[in-house]
């Protein structure tokens, strides 16, 4: 079984990796062992940058007792000396599992189809739902479920595309901000649709937090997008998340932040930010993902 997306796993199975998650994060807070993984091995393909998601896969695999391999970009030959289906074969002689880092989709896509082992995706300019599993934990440990609303104001891309289906997967109440042209894919909106709801889409930001209880945000200028950095920050221009677009909503963010951008600082480290948690949370919810994947 492969994570490309979050709606790889059913509702039950989704509800599954957040149980474990929590039991895994109580195990460790307790100071009790869960080496539940001893012996297998990740590999961990990044094509991008990382710190949450290489820091928290890494650490994940020690403390379940297995390990991870570091895979950057000038250490393999995925893409360039090699064609992915190769990289996807080889490793699977190997380890146990492989997360992956790429900028696009179809190449995660490739990994699954060719690899013998479960393939995790790590964020490619689609899709992010580890990042996802980490919200909703997050959400859950806030509200005790997910009985609430969430304006997301910002780009509709990766991270917002992943959150959108786990959002219809869990009943959360999503609405989503963005600028003309930077809407989730219509894609997306159907697989929500067909999951539970799709959320309302708009290019208001100041109205959809209206009566939000949580707020959320990521970049302008993803990973990769360093090109249209200038005509991104036009765009983007009023979808600031800032103390005047705010009353008292919690605030979450998936790091890393442009502050000054999509974000401000005094937002980011207000008591409404809860981005810490949502941080510490990759740890447990990827840690749940691969106790129930490998
Ligand atoms: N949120 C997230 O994936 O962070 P990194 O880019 O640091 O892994
Ligand atoms: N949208 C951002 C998310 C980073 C975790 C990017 O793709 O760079």
């Amino acid at each position: 079984m492969n994570f490309l997306d979050i709606d790889d796993l059913t509702k039950a199975e989704l509800d599954a990796v957040l149980e474990r998650a929590s039991d895994l994060k109580a195990r460790r807070a307790e100071g009790k062992d869960h080496l539940l993984l001893e012996g297998k091995s990740l590999a961990m393909i990044f094509e991008k940058p990382s710190t949450r998601t290489r820091v928290s896969f890494e650490t994940g695999m020690t403390q379940l007792g297995g390990h991870a391999l570091f895979l950057g970009p000038d250490d393999i030959h995925l893409g360039h000396g090699e064609p992915v289906k190769d990289t996807a074969r080889a490793l699977s002689r190997y380890v146990d599992g492989i997360m992956a880092r790429v900028f696009d989709h179809a190449d995660v896509e490739e990994l699954a189809e060719y690899a013998t082992v479960p393939v995790v995706n790590g964020l490619t300019d689609d899709a992010h739902p580890c990042q996802t599993l980490a919200d909703l934990l997050t959400i859950r440990e806030r509200f005790g479920g997910f009985d609430c609303a969430v304006t997301w104001v910002g780009d509709g891309n990766n991270v917002c595309q992943s959150f959108i289906l786990g959002a219809a997967m869990t009943n959360l109440d999503v609405t989503v901000a963005t600028p003309a042209g930077y809407e989730p894919d219509d894609d997306i909106l159907d697989r929500a649709a067909a999951l539970g709801e799709a959320p309302e889409v708009t290019n208001d930001p100041a109205a959809a937090v209206d009566g939000a209880d949580v707020v959320y945000t990521d970049v302008w200028v993803s990973m990769g997008q360093e090109a249209e950095r200038h005509q991104k920050l036009s765009a983007f221009d009023g979808f600031q998340v800032n103390q005047d677009l705010l009353s008292d909503q919690l605030v979450m963010h998936c790091l890393p932040a442009h502050r000054g951008e999509e974000i401000t600082d005094d937002v980011l480290e207000s008591d409404q930010a809860i981005v810490w948690d949502q941080a510490e949370n990759r740890l447990h919810a990827q840690k749940g993902l691969l106790a129930e994947l490998l």
